[in-house]
């Protein structure tokens, strides 16, 4: 193709977290894959391509597997900078169609990764982050790699107050004047890390703000933890534990047990974690208009999470509310890209 849509970049809001990566695409197409892949090539030939459900990457001279690989884990400290993390956010885009396209991102960082307690911004980590994804990840074998000529990092919970602040209606974008007025806590429960960012003022409250460790993938790892001790067994793949968490039965020597009890018990532990920092953070929220849920955990913990705060909401779609508001991010408000 060499009309000239086709190299027009496209704009993608691309949350690459540590249990999913989501993206969010101009003709509103909100896509997500696990971040789920590993070092070395799948060893699997493909009889028949459209059944082809491992994918691998070559990234400065190493190959990834993407797909249905029992992973390892993303989690770990240097996952937003990694080849890893290339390779499943390459995946991600050849998924969207966008092979041979040139693409302009924004993508996020925890709130304290991002910044430091006092509101300093952790400028190394965040130039890393940035110059990281715009290095090639190539699909093996020959077809077209997506490219990311630009990119910016913004703290992934203040992804999600750009979503609130700035709506569409009809293809235009505005501003909504209220909602930018008023003190609002958006708090994010991910995977690895539940984040806090309370703005006020259009600034942030950095006292309030900040990410505490624990997310839906402590969940899992209870959950094998408990399942691992009941069943006396050891190293359980990955993908079999989150079928578990998910369908809250395991299936083990070709036979179904239910685990309703173990994952519930597991929500639970994690859901008091929360529930506490939360309140640290938070307190009981009478100065905040308004708490705003964001994040696939949001989803997972629905009914736990309920009751916390009067004057709360659940956004829509919750887990695509920080790739929203990136892509937001980066049509109104980042000027890079207007100008490119
Ligand atoms: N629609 C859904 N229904 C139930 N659970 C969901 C749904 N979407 C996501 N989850 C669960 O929420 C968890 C967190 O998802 P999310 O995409 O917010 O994590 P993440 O952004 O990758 O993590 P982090 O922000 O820590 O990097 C997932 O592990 C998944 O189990
Ligand atoms: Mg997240």
């Amino acid at each position: 193709m060499t009309d000239s849509s086709s190299m027009t970049p496209i704009p993608v809001g691309l949350d690459d977290g540590y249990a999913f990566t989501k993206i969010a695409l101009p003709d509103g197409r909100l896509i997500a894959i696990p971040s789920r892949g590993r070092i070395g090539q799948s060893g699997v030939t493909w009889v028949h391509q459209g059944q082809q459900r491992i994918f691998e990457y070559e990234t400065e001279g190493t190959v990834y597997s993407v797909g249905a690989v029992d992973g390892e884990a993303t989690n770990f400290e240097g996952y937003p900078m990694s080849g890893l993390n290339r390779s499943i956010v390459q995946h991600v885009l050849q998924e969207a169609g966008l092979a041979g396209r040139t693409v302009h991102a924004v993508s996020g960082l925890p709130v304290s990764t991002f910044y430091r307690k006092n509101g300093q911004l952790r400028q190394g980590t965040i130039d890393k982050k940035r110059d990281s994804l715009k290095i090639a990840a190539r699909p093996m074998p020959e077809t077209l790699p997506a490219g990311i000529a630009f990119h910016d990092v913004i703290p992934e919970a203040l992804a999600a107050w750009y979503d609130y602040v700035i709506t569409e209606k009809a293809g235009e974008a505005k501003l909504d004047a209220e909602r930018l007025s008023t003190p609002v806590a958006i708090v994010d429960i991910g995977g690895r890390t539940t984040d806090y960012v309370v703005v006020k003022d259009q600034g942030i409250v950095h006292a309030s703000s900040g990410s505490l460790q624990c997310g839906m993938l402590d969940v899992k790892q209870l959950v094998a933890n408990a399942i691992e001790d009941r069943f006396d067994l050891e190293n359980l793949g990955e993908q079999l534990i989150a079928q578990a968490v998910d369908k809250k039965a395991v299936r083990l020597h070709g036979k179904d047990y239910d685990i309703t009890g173990l994952v519930d018990a597991a929500k639970q532990e994690v859901v008091e974690r929360l529930h506490a920092e939360t309140r640290k953070q938070l307190g009981l929220g009478v100065e905040l208009d308004q708490v705003l849920f964001v994040g696939g955990g949001t989803v997972a913990l629905a009914e736990h999470i309920a009751d916390w705060f009067p004057n709360q909401a659940i956004a829509e779609h919750p887990a695509f509310a920080n790739a929203r508001g990136m892509l937001k991010y980066l049509r109104y408000v980042c000027e890079a890209s207007n100008a490119a």
